[in-house]
């Protein structure tokens, strides 16, 4: 039986575990990447673990998300970042330098290689043909230390691609039609394998950004073939020597088929609050809109940013509509304005940002209250734009940028002809010398802490009984920014887990934090999908600080709910969804933690006397690392 690209490098990079979906698999990786948002908590994992050198091939600690420098508490941090690389082992890139995976898609990726990082857009290195994960920062932080990275091994989606993109259509549609077909679950423990005759007319950043909104789909990951087209990409960069082809066996087998005709995409359009909400850009013709955004980790390309300058070109943005664009790399800056193509930018009145997430993680550029936007991001949940009644839309660049010029909505038909596909020039500039590497022997470089770095608390074990109050009930859909809200002033906290916790649910309910701290413990009651969006540990982190013990939810995201287990908080699951409408907040929960088993049932009784039966979906592995109190305590234990 033929092979597919996923199978291919799981087999080779299997440490334990069968190839069956669903079973538990351990991975060696090659590369991993973290931010400063989550990894500065990584790397205080990493230092408790106590290995020295990381013993990946290579580890990069990217600043992106926090730049803004206003009091000590990011400079601390990126100068912590700096400094604890340095000592082990790992590349730095400082603030500025661009965007985490932007810099590693045309830096550090490779075909065929396993990464997984401390961000749940990791997958943007799929482009390249990249095994890429999104992680949480403790599995980031033992994958840094040797260990092997455990995923249920997904299925494979085969994503044949047909025909051709025409005017319009960009790679952002692909994946916008993909998220109206499937919804935001419809990846859940499944890999997006690209395939079919469309795929080589795909420029590497439409890959990229199409792998990396897989993440929206709850996917696993996503992959694109290693072709002609990587090899003249990564040629281009410079590393030529990185290409090798990576394609699927003529008779490769898939779990799954779904279709997608590329001449058949015209403009779309991801509406408020999430990216699956999709339709045609027509269908919205005549909104108004009160700003566009170009730029974040989905759309800030060197394509990306030129079709817009072109677009752009001698024409001025109405003065209701302001636009701004945030390049996704210094190289991306550097190719830009050696064309002349920064002055086209500036007179049609954008304003030019950072190299950096920025308006994406609320860094500044909060839309006005109660205004559209539309952003070239790959999530619009509520209030992740700073603004809490903003109307957040999801497009391609060539679509933002046009409709920033319009000030509205309008239909594409009326758009004129599309600007051409780009392709790199041959002679990109290089901005290695931007990065920091790191000394052969880091044993004398000193680790520079400030006051906002303060180290990791331990945790107790998980009781034999759990008898605790539900003391937050919500409904579906929760996302980690609804449990830890982003912002400048709450991730400035993120090295400092007593003082970010005070924002858990801070925008869902006010008083959920006081009860906590009144009870001492508690229990969250879920509905579907709870935990879906950003990778952030410290959605995991704050609530086990503030004592939650359990988590009793109808469904669980990924990447949240290895988060939970890593924090040593029971992820369970209501066994009748109709339980979830019995329990309210304020009940008493007995939950008989000894009594759990990996995929067995018990009954938690609710002070009223009801019996609710709650499942999992743990592994053997996972309820040890859990009974220990969370992934540190068991690695220092020996069980992982
Ligand atoms: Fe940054 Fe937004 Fe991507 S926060 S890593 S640009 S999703």
């Amino acid at each position: 039986m033929g092979k597919n690209i996923t199978h291919k490098i799981i087999e080779k990079h299997l440490v334990s575990g069968s190839m069956v979906p669903g079973e538990e698999v351990g991975l060696r990786i090659d590369q991993t990447l973290t931010q400063d948002a989550t990894g500065t908590m990584a790397w205080l994992q990493y230092e408790a673990i106590g290995i020295g050198r990381v013993r990946t091939d290579l580890s990069v600690s990217y600043v992106d998300h926090n730049t803004l420098q206003m009091g000590f508490r990011n400079p601390d941090d990126h100068r912590f970042l700096r400094t604890v690389a340095a000592k082990s082992g790992a590349v730095f890139s400082p603030a500025g330098t661009g965007i985490c995976h932007q810099l590693h898609l045309e830096n550090f990726a490779k075909p065929g290689a396993t990464l997984i990082g401390s961000d749940s857009h990791t997958p943007t290195a799929g482009g390249i043909g990249a095994m890429a994960m999104g992680a949480g920062g403790l599995s980031v932080a033992l994958a840094m230390a040797g260990e092997a990275y455990f995923i249920p091994m997904p299925k494979v989606v085969k994503v044949e691609l047909t025909g051709e993109l025409t005017g319009w259509a960009q790679g952002k549609d692909v994946i916008l039609e993909l998220l109206r077909l499937l919804t935001v679950k419809g990846g859940v423990g499944k890999v997006f394998e690209y395939a079919g005759p469309g795929v080589a007319s795909l420029s590497v950043p439409d890959r990229a950004t199409i792998t990396n909104m897989g993440a929206e789909l709850g996917a696993t990951t996503s992959i694109f073939p290693s072709d002609e087209t990587t090899r003249d990409f990564l040629t281009k960069m410079g590393r030529a020597d990185d290409w090798t082809e990576l394609v699927a066996d003529a008779d490769a087998e898939y779990d799954e088929v779904v279709t997608i005709n590329l001449s058949d995409l015209e403009p779309m359009v991801a509406q408020p609050h999430m990216p699956d909400q999709v339709c045609k850009v027509k269908d919205l013709a005549g909104k108004k809109i009160d700003q566009v955004a170009i730029g974040s980790c989905t759309n800030s390309s060197y394509s990306d940013l030129k079709n817009t300058a072109q677009i752009l070109a001698g024409h001025m943005t109405p003065p209701e509509t302001d636009l701004m664009i945030s390049p996704g790399s210094k190289q991306v800056l550097k190719m830009l304005s050696r064309e002349g193509l920064i002055e086209p930018l500036l007179d049609a009145g954008a304003r030019l940002l950072e190299c950096s997430c920025g308006p994406c993680i609320g860094m500044g550029g909060s839309p006005v209250s109660a205004g559209v936007s539309v952003r070239t991001f790959n999530r619009n949940f509520e209030g992740r734009s700073g603004t809490q009644d903003g109307q957040v839309y999801l497009a391609s660049a060539q679509t933002a940028a046009k409709l920033a010029l319009d000030g509205e909505f309008t239909d594409p038909a009326t758009w004129g002809p599309a600007p051409d596909r780009v392709s790199l020039p041959d002679d990109v500039p290089s901005i290695r010398d931007l990065f920091v590497f790191p000394p052969e022997d880091g044993s004398s470089v000193e680790v520079l802490r400030g006051p906002n770095i303060v180290a990791l608390e331990d945790f107790d074990k998980l009781p034999e009984t759990v008898e605790a109050k539900v003391l937050l009930k919500v409904g579906d859909n929760i996302t980690t920014d609804h449990i830890l809200p982003a912002g400048a002033q709450i991730t400035a906290l993120r090295s400092n887990i007593p003082a970010i916790s005070q924002y858990i649910f801070s925008r869902v309910d006010e008083g959920f934090v006081s009860r906590m701290q009144e009870h001492g413990k508690g229990v969250i009651l879920g509905g579907e999908n709870y935990g879906q969006g950003s990778s952030r540990e410290h959605a995991a982190l704050g609530p086990r600080h503030l004592g939650v013990k359990a988590v009793v939810v109808k469904s669980l995201a990924r990447i949240h709910r290895a988060n939970l287990v890593n924090f040593g908080i029971l992820p369970l699951l209501l066994v009748d969804p109709s339980d979830y409408d019995r329990l309210e907040e304020g009940v008493d929960l007995t939950i008989p933690a000894s009594e759990i088993t990996p995929g067995g049932t018990v009954n938690m009784v609710a002070g009223n006397g009801a019996t609710v039966a709650v499942t999992n979906d743990l592994t053997e592995k996972e309820l040890q690392i859990i009974q220990a109190g969370g992934l540190l305590n068991a690695v220092r234990e020996g069980k992982s």
